[in-house]
């Protein structure tokens, strides 16, 4: 692992899948990698979804996501955080690889096909969002991008596209590998039923009020099975106990999932072992959050310099592009 980049959208309030599907790696490897971890809030890539997207709202969600992810752990003066638009050769490679990726490529791809299907107009940049997503990642030539389970299709079209610019211009992008975290590739949603995920509404902010959380977990399903307080309950098949596997230690695993078989503890009582053990993670978190909100200015000024940073990296590749596919008098 040399350089690494990945993203995310400020397109609502960051969540615990988020967190632990990618943030947390994102803070590791941030310790090994110093500036060569680059991290991105993808403004752009937030315009191509209708739901979410407001010109008046996007600067403030987009300022948040910076907060979020600082407050999680992200240590700005270490590694390299920046906001995409401040970078703009992101959208000009993104341009070039959509000239030499097949329309066929990006229909297959099923994000596109599940957002797409909800919508009576189709932007067109819905289409091309893996292919912004492969600029991203290409233009620093990272070889190694952390992500939940949900992005591995769009990391294989990047190799893809990678290998076909490689093929066609002479060697250039190494083919970067998706990095999960085994742990957590896919956090449920608090419904139970769905991946967690915002544009779904079956999240847990993790800026969020420990009652507004609370409540979410009093509310929760549990194995579907254990109807009274005396049915013994499958761990295996309780939302709960999944979130326990993230939040607590081997030992309180061990004890609420023997609890839960032989019926000896309650759902509620694993429930508030649950949040107890949640609060301990997101309590620091919020604390930080606290503190940066007032001192926005720090926020602003780390992104700065990290744009400056990205930036530097991202005009050197364009240069070689641009020299590759036979621009005129490339700059
Ligand atoms: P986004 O903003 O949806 O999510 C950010 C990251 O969080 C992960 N994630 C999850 N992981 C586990 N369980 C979940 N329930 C869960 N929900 C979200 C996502 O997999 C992601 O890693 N297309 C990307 C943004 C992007 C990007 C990039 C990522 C744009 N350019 C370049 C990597 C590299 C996205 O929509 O992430």
């Amino acid at each position: 692992m040399k350089r690494v980049l990945s993203g995310i959208q400020p397109t609502g309030a960051i969540h615990i899948g988020n967190y632990l599907g990618a943030i947390k790696q994102w803070v590791e490897i941030g310790e090994q990698l110093g500036k060569d971890a680059l991290f991105c809030i993808v403004d752009y890539h937030a315009l191509t979804n209708p739901d979410a997207y407001d010109p008046k709202r996007l600067p403030q969600r987009t300022f948040e996501a910076a907060l979020a992810n600082i407050a999680a752990g992200l240590d700005p003066e270490k590694i390299t955080l920046f906001v995409q638009s401040h970078v703009p050769e992101h959208t000009e490679l993104s341009w070039i690889f959509t000239t030499q990726t097949p329309v066929g490529d990006l229909t297959r791809m099923t994000q596109y096909k599940d957002k797409s299907a909800k919508l009576k107009s189709v932007p067109a940049g819905l289409l091309m969002y893996p292919v912004l997503q492969a600029a991203d990642i290409l233009i620093y030539k990272a070889d190694t991008v952390p992500v939940g389970e949900d992005q591995l299709q769009h990391l294989e079209l990047t190799r893809e596209i990678a290998r076909r610019f490689n093929h066609t211009f002479g060697d250039t992008f190494p083919e970067p590998k998706a990095l999960l975290n085994p742990k957590a590739p896919r956090v449920p949603g608090i419904d139970g039923a769905a991946k967690m995920s915002k544009s779904v509404g079956n999240t847990i902010e993790l800026l969020e009020e420990p009652a507004s959380i609370w409540e979410k977990l009093r509310t929760a399903p549990t194995d579907p099975a254990r109807v009274r307080r005396n049915d013994p309950g499958d761990p295996d098949r309780c939302l709960i106990f999944k979130y326990h596997t993230y939040f607590s230690p081997p030992e309180v695993q061990e004890a609420v999932a023997g609890g839960c078989r032989t019926a000896g503890i309650g759902c509620v009582d694993c429930k508030k072992m649950l949040f107890d053990r949640m609060m301990e993670v997101l309590g620091p978190i919020q604390e930080r959050a606290a503190e940066l909100r007032r001192h926005p200015e720090a926020v602003e000024a780390a992104l700065e310099d990290g744009a400056g940073r990205a930036r530097a990296l991202a005009q050197e590749t364009m240069h070689e592009v641009r020299v590759k596919i036979g621009l005129y008098k490339p700059y």
